[in-house]
């Protein structure tokens, strides 16, 4: 593959270098969670190179766009159906606190993207350095069933959150993702607790998956991306 780095801006340099290095990471003869997003599309474009030199993996994707690009590169995928394990799982984030604690769900993958980091041994989260934060301010997305909405707003709300249902571009009305469902984006003033506002938002009737992640620190590692190279961070 030609090597066009040069020609990115400096985020997009550390996105490459982050993921580049992750697929670097992966071993031969695995089964490997692919995460969604643009960090995680770097990681793939190695990936299939990797291949091309002889690497043998099989993927799981979490996202309809991830398994598109999975297609492209010719990297065979499967399902937790019949592989319930997975070796490593390569996802990215929107920010990381100093605990490795995440808040992810740009994208709206959050719920499949948990579910893979669940099953897998070892996860590796890439980000440029521009998502290190020693707080979080994100919005937290949350995926909820349409039918429930209206009650898990008021639920947010509850816990001084101000939700808005997260809508379409060059599509009028809400996001649908790729379960079905609606996001609700939700700021919070200040999140003092996130495990416990993880779990307070996860137990809301109607609630797929919160994007924040809080329970994977343990086996995760971190790939910070930076213009001219990386930095690997475990706890
Ligand atoms: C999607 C996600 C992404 O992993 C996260 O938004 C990071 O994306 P990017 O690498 O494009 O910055 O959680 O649901």
């Amino acid at each position: 593959m030609s090597d066009t780095s040069g020609a990115m801006d400096s985020q997009t340099r550390a996105k490459r270098n982050a993921g580049y290095y992750a697929a670097d990471m992966i071993p031969d003869n695995s089964i490997v969670g692919l995460g969604t997003g643009s960090t995680v599309f770097f990681m793939m474009e190695r990936l299939a190179e990797r291949m091309g030199e002889g690497l043998r993996v099989t993927g799981i994707a979490t996202s309809f766009q991830t398994e598109r690009r999975a297609y492209e590169y010719g990297i065979p995928i499967t399902s937790l159906h019949e592989h319930d394990h997975i070796d490593i799982a390569i996802d990215g984030a929107d920010q990381i606190d100093p605990q490795f604690r995440l808040i992810k769900g740009r994208g709206a993958a959050q719920t499949r993207e948990r579910c893979v980091a669940a099953a897998a041994e070892v996860f590796v989260i890439v980000a440029d350095e521009g998502k290190l934060t020693d707080w979080f301010t994100a919005p937290v997305p949350v995926e909820v069933l349409a039918f429930a909405v209206p009650i898990v707003m008021n639920g947010l709300v509850a816990l001084g959150g101000t939700p808005v249902i997260r809508e379409g571009v060059k599509k009028d009305g809400p996001v649908i993702t790729d379960n079905g469902n609606w996001i609700i984006d939700c700021t919070f003033p200040h999140i003092e607790n996130p495990e416990e506002l993880q779990c307070t938002i996860n137990a809301m009737p109607g609630v797929l998956s919160c994007g924040i992640f809080t329970e994977f620190t343990g086996k995760t590692s971190i790939v910070v991306g930076t213009s001219d190279g990386v930095e690997v961070r475990s706890l």
